[in-house]
Order: structure tokens, then sequence, then C-alpha cells
């Protein structure tokens, strides 16, 4: 009889760099692509280095990702410079069984928002930690105009959430955009589409973090047994 040793378990740190890898499945040959923001996407970004000259440049969502992406000698064009991409890569806080996703940890979300819409498909890398039933344990990112942040406070209060303004170094923390984020926690989020069209109608809101619209089409979830992935149509 043999014995087969159990998979080690892989560090937070290996599972991003494992799903990050395995991204590179999905990167069209000469095109350019749709590059996310965090801590996931950074190990895609190291991988992509690697395949950077099958590929035409990409669309960043961030200040960071984009310098991220010049040092290691890929392109970084303007959203407006380009029409569709074929796909978005970009990471998640939490997503859930229909590829419905909370981001904007990174306070990127309103830029992450706007290249997946750019796009034809979005492709979540992400730990198998952020797969959720239910979408709100993670705070809800907003993105707020900042003269409309408590109104907006005052409305979350209203749907059972607690808000705060997102702090750096004892101040609010501006986005790439110039304005403030907003976290909410006590949410649950048991229908995303209407949530998101509900919250992005208040005034002064930028925009809020439940991708539902722009959803994932697959979700690369790393595991210590391998990369799970996920497809939803
Ligand atoms: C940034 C995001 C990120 O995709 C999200 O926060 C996940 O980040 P990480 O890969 O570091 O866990 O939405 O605004």
């Amino acid at each position: 009889m043999t014995s087969s040793a159990p998979a080690p378990v892989l560090t937070q740190d290996e599972l991003k760099a494992l799903v990050g890898r395995a991204a590179l499945d999905y990167v069209p040959k000469g095109e350019i692509i749709g590059v996310g923001t965090g801590s996931t996407v950074n190990k895609f970004i190291e991988a992509l280095a690697g395949i950077k000259d099958q590929i035409r440049g990409a669309v960043s969502s961030s200040v960071a990702s984009t310098e991220r992406l010049r040092a290691l000698g890929i392109e970084v064009f303007d959203s407006n410079a380009v029409d569709e991409l074929a796909v978005y890569i970009d990471g998640a806080d939490e997503i859930d069984g229909r590829g419905y996703m909370i981001k904007g940890g990174g306070a990127a979300l309103t830029r992450e928002k706007i290249v997946a819409a750019q796009s034809k498909r979005f492709v979540c890398i992400a730990d198998a930690s952020k797969l959720v039933n239910t979408l709100g344990a993670f705070p809800l990112p907003v993105e707020v105009v900042p003269m409309a942040a408590r109104r907006i406070m005052r409305q979350f209060s209203r749907l059972g959430g607690l808000a705060q303004v997102r702090e750096k170094d004892g101040t609010p923390l501006v986005t790439d955009n110039g304005q403030h984020i907003v976290d909410v926690t006590g949410l649950r989020i048991t229908d995303p589409l209407g949530f998101e069209n509900e919250v992005n109608r208040w005034p002064g809101v930028v925009e809020v973090g439940v991708f539902a619209h722009q959803r994932a089409s697959v979700c690369l979830l790393a595991t210590s047994s391998g990369v799970r992935t996920m497809t939803f149509g």
C-alpha cells in the first residue's frame, strides 16, 4: 500500500502567487489587457512581466498598479485610448457563488469598475478565504465626494449599516480621484444588483464597491490543493 503525503498548507502570500501565475492562462496574446489593484494583482503583475513581450500593454485601475507595471517595462495605456479590452484581471475582497463581488479594499473601486466595464471578461483572482455565501461581512467601501460623506453615512445607518470615513495617517484617505472612502459594516447584501443600483443613485456617491453589473465571468480561487476555477456564464 502506498501513502501519499498531504499537500503542504500554503501561506496567504503563496496562494496569491499561485493564482497570480494561473491568471496568465487568461492573457490573450498581442492584446492590451485590463489590470486591477491589490496584493493578489501585484503577484499577477510580477508573473505578467515574464511574458510582457507577448502583450501590447495594459490599462490600469490605479496609480499604484500603473507604477508597478511601468517599473517592470509594461506599457500602460490611457483607458480612453482603447475601445474594448478582451480581459480584466483583478482581485476581490469577497466573491459569492454567482460572481458578485465586494471590491475597494485598496480604495481603487471606481477605476476598477470603469476598466471592468470596458472589458469583455472579468477574471477574478483570489484565495479561498474570499468566497462567501452572502456579501457584506467585509466592510463595504464606497467612494464619495467629501461634502456628501455625512449624509451618505446617515443613509447607510437607515439600512442598518455603520459607516466611517477611511483614514490614513489620521486624516481622511484621498483616492486617486481626489475623493474619500466610506467603509460600511453590518450589511447583508442579498440583492447585489438592486443594492448597487440603489446606492449609486444617492447624490455624492461616486461608486459603490458592490460589483454586480460588473460581476466576475470567471474566478480563479487558490487553495492549498490547487487553483479551483469557477465560471459564472
Ligand atoms: C482594491 C481591490 C482589491 O482587488 C481587493 O481589495 C483585494 O485585494 P487583495 O488582493 O490585496 O486582497 O478591490 O481596491
